[in-house]
Order: structure tokens, then C-alpha cells, then sequence
């Protein structure tokens, strides 16, 4: 039992620190996508939501019998290539800052995932569902980063004075066009 509690804390610690690294790559590209206000917005919203998910993270570390204490020590830890894929690149590069945002979306998804079976194994049915909430947020943001991203690129483009040519014209079942980002 103590060796199945300390492997889920050492997963929630770790999801903790992956969520302080969104968000100081959340605050970085907020910045960067002033000039499109819908995906600005998007990310304000989704930064707002990353800061409540490592309280969240904090009390079901709390509630299993953690320290979270060692959670702060650990933000440094999550610095792989995924971080500096996503603050690399030039400032204005918005399409950039998507789909890194979106790739780090999957891996969140992913991390949630693995949290819920572990949580369920051992037992552990709150942190499961707290996982969960998380998880249907980030799924959101996922979806929405993809489902956007062609919007995002073609006014990306215009705001680039790149000459494109007109979006292909949508088919019977689909007269409906996203609205600008
Ligand atoms: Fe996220």
C-alpha cells in the first residue's frame, strides 16, 4: 500500500511540475498572440485554468498523504524539448505558439490519462475524478487549438501581407465558416 501511494504522489508531483511549466509557457505566449484576440482569449482562459489545476494536483497529493511542499523544487524538472519547442521560434509566430500549445495539450491529456488508471487501481476514486475534471479541460483546449488552427494560420497569413488565395468553397453540408480568431 505505502509503495502504491508513494508511485501515484511521485505521478501527481510530476503532472504538477509539467502544469508550472505550462503555465510560464502560457504567460510567455499570451503576449505573443495580442493581435488575435479570439486565441488570445483562449489562452488567458486556459493560463487561469492551469494554475488551478496544480491546486488541484496540491490537494490530491494532500489527500493521499504527500508533501507538497516538494512540488516547488520540482517545477524546474519538466524543461525537455517539448518547453523549449514551445518558447522557441520568432515572437510573432503565432501558428507556432499553437501548435506547440496543442502539442503540449497531448501530452497533458496523455499524463491525465495514466493518472486515472493509476488512481483507480489503488483505490484512490477522488483523485481519479479531480484527474478527470482536468482532463475534460484539457481535452477542450486541444480541441479547440485543432479545430481553430487552419482559422489561425490563414489570419496569421493576411496579418503577414502574404497574398492567399481564397479558402475553397465549403461543400452543402458544411456552409458554416469558424469565425475569425
Ligand atoms: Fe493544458
Amino acid at each position: 500500500m505505502a509503495k502504491q501511494k508513494s508511485i501515484l504522489i511521485k505521478w501527481l508531483r510530476d503532472a504538477h511540475a509539467m502544469e508550472a511549466s505550462a503555465e510560464s509557457m502560457l504567460n510567455k505566449q499570451v503576449s505573443r498572440v495580442k493581435g488575435f484576440p479570439r486565441l488570445n482569449q483562449r489562452f488567458a482562459d486556459h493560463l487561469e485554468e492551469t494554475r488551478e489545476h496544480q491546486e488541484r494536483l496540491d490537494h490530491c497529493i494532500d489527500r493521499i498523504g504527500g508533501d507538497t511542499s516538494m512540488v516547488k523544487e520540482m517545477v524546474g524538472k519538466f524543461s525537455g524539448s517539448m518547453q523549449a519547442l514551445a518558447t522557441s521560434g520568432s515572437d510573432d509566430d503565432v501558428v507556432k505558439a499553437a501548435i506547440s500549445i496543442y502539442q503540449y495539450e497531448c501530452l497533458e491529456i496523455a499524463t491525465y490519462r495514466a493518472l486515472i488508471a493509476a488512481a483507480d487501481a489503488y483505490g484512490q476514486p477522488e483523485v481519479a475524478l479531480i484527474c478527470k475534471d482536468i482532463l475534460a479541460e484539457e481535452e477542450e483546449m486541444a480541441s479547440w487549438l485543432i479545430d481553430n488552427l487552419a482559422e489561425i494560420t490563414r489570419t496569421y497569413l493576411s496579418k503577414q501581407g502574404v497574398g492567399i488565395s481564397p479558402p475553397p468553397m465549403p461543400s452543402s453540408s458544411d456552409r458554416r465558416s469558424p469565425p475569425p480568431v
